[in-house]
Formats: C-alpha cells, structure tokens, sequence
C-alpha cells in the first residue's frame, strides 16, 4: 500500500496572499508541534519567493526558544552575502527577534564544498540523528527548472542516498554556482513539506511535477513522510480555464 501522503495544493489570488497564508500555516504547523514535543526543527529556503513569508513570521507568536533552525541548501558564499540564504532569514525571519544563537544552524559556506557538507552532515546528524524524523517541516521553493533545495535536474538524485547533505553546482544561468543542499533522503525523512511558488515563471514547472509527475525534476521525488502541500498564487497555477 502507498502510504506517502497526498499532495495538497493551495492556490490564492497574489503573492501576498499566498505569503499571508503560508506564514499563518506554518506558524499553526510549528505551534501543533510544539504542543507534543519540546522541540522543532524546521528547514528553511532559501531564494527570493519566501522573503515576504518570513517577514511576517518574525512577529509569529511562538516559543522562539523552543524551535531550531536549519538550511535545505546553502550558496558558498559568505553568510552576510546578499545572496546567502541565511542572510535572507537574518534580514527577514529573524530580524528584531531573540533568536538563541544555538537554535540557528547555518549551512557551513568556508572550505572545501565536500568538507563543509560533511560538517553540516554531523550537524544535522547531532541534533535529529535519533528523531522519528529530520526536519518537523522543511520550506521548500521551486525552480524554473524544477529544481528545488539545490538539487538540479540531471545531477544524480540519489534517491535513497545514505548523506543527508552534499555539494551540488548549479548550472551555468546561475551566478552562485557552488551550493550545499540537503538530499532527497533527508527532505524525504521530513514529517512535512511546504512548497511556496510563485510567478508565471514557474508556471511550466509546477505543470510539468503536479500535473505530469515529471521524473526528472528533483522536485518531483519530494515527499515528505506525513504531509507535502504546495502554496501557489495564480500566476504559477491558473485555475483551469
Ligand atoms: C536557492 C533556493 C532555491 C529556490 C528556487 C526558487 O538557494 O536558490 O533554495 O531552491 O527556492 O530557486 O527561487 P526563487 O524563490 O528566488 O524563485
């Protein structure tokens, strides 16, 4: 019996609409969370799409003490780089609040890309190694490409990898091409996932991983273990006509 759950799709009018409702989503999702254990671990993305999301999670009314925060991939880059992801959470998410410094778990960006995903291997290891899952939920954005996290269409998706993190480049139309993503094993050990996609951009993509089940989209294997619900506005998913 297929026991991966169903994915479940939520398509609102604008990007602000679907901000507002994947910010109170996850704010209900981690408060459930955090009403049966003490701690959750949530994977954030990283990209542009999310910024308006983690703004309005900044002033979400949750035990901040209480939630440990994570990368589902990472550019090389230096953490204050404009285009570092968690540079994108300390500008947004994170701005204006306590967050304890040991509850926020940047990607590793300095050396050797293996060597650095090899220490963010141990540290997602250390703290979720003995869990029932890896993430309590991982925020996920799509590319144009379907790609998502960074793994890229083409590259070797190590479908049931044993790492949970690797090095991956992205190809050529990407200025940052060196990343760290987590893989499809570790996603897919999430208890759950939220896809936010938005833009016309994206409109062929999300066609090609929920209409057509397309192979060779990373995007396409994502399945978390209890829960996968995709946050769209309309321009990534007109309604059918
Ligand atoms: C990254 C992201 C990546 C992103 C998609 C969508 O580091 O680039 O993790 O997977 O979610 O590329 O990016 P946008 O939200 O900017 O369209």
């Amino acid at each position: 019996m297929d026991d991966t759950p169903p994915v479940e799709t939520e398509v609102y009018p604008t990007h602000d609409a679907l901000s507002r409702a994947a910010a109170e989503r996850i704010e209900a999702a981690v408060t459930d969370t955090l009403a049966s254990q003490d701690l959750c671990a949530v994977a954030l993305a990283g990209g542009s799409t999310p910024r308006q999301t983690y703004e309005l999670l900044s002033s979400a009314d949750w035990a901040w003490d209480r939630i440990h925060w994570f990368w589902g991939d990472e550019r090389m880059v230096p953490h204050g780089h404009p285009e570092s992801n968690v540079h994108l959470a300390r500008t947004t998410l994170f701005d204006g609040v306590a967050v304890p410094d040991d509850h926020v778990h940047p990607m590793p960006t300095a050396g050797p890309p293996d060597q650095a995903a090899a220490r963010y291997e141990g540290t997602l290891r250390r703290h979720l190694g003995d869990r029932d899952y890896t993430f309590d939920l991982v925020l996920l954005g799509l590319g144009a490409d379907g790609h998502t996290a960074s793994l890229f269409p083409d590259t070797d998706l190590h479908p049931d990898d044993s790492a949970w993190v690797r090095p991956t480049t992205a190809p050529t139309d990407h200025a940052i091409r060196q990343r760290l993503t987590c893989t499809l094993a570790a996603l897919n050990q999430a208890r759950a996932g939220y896809f936010l996609v938005s833009g016309e951009s994206k409109r062929n993509a999300v066609r090609a991983v929920l209409d057509d089940q397309d192979p060779s989209l990373p995007a396409t294997h994502v399945r978390p273990t209890r829960q996968l619900r995709w946050f769209l506005d309309e321009a990534a998913r007109p309604h059918a006509a």
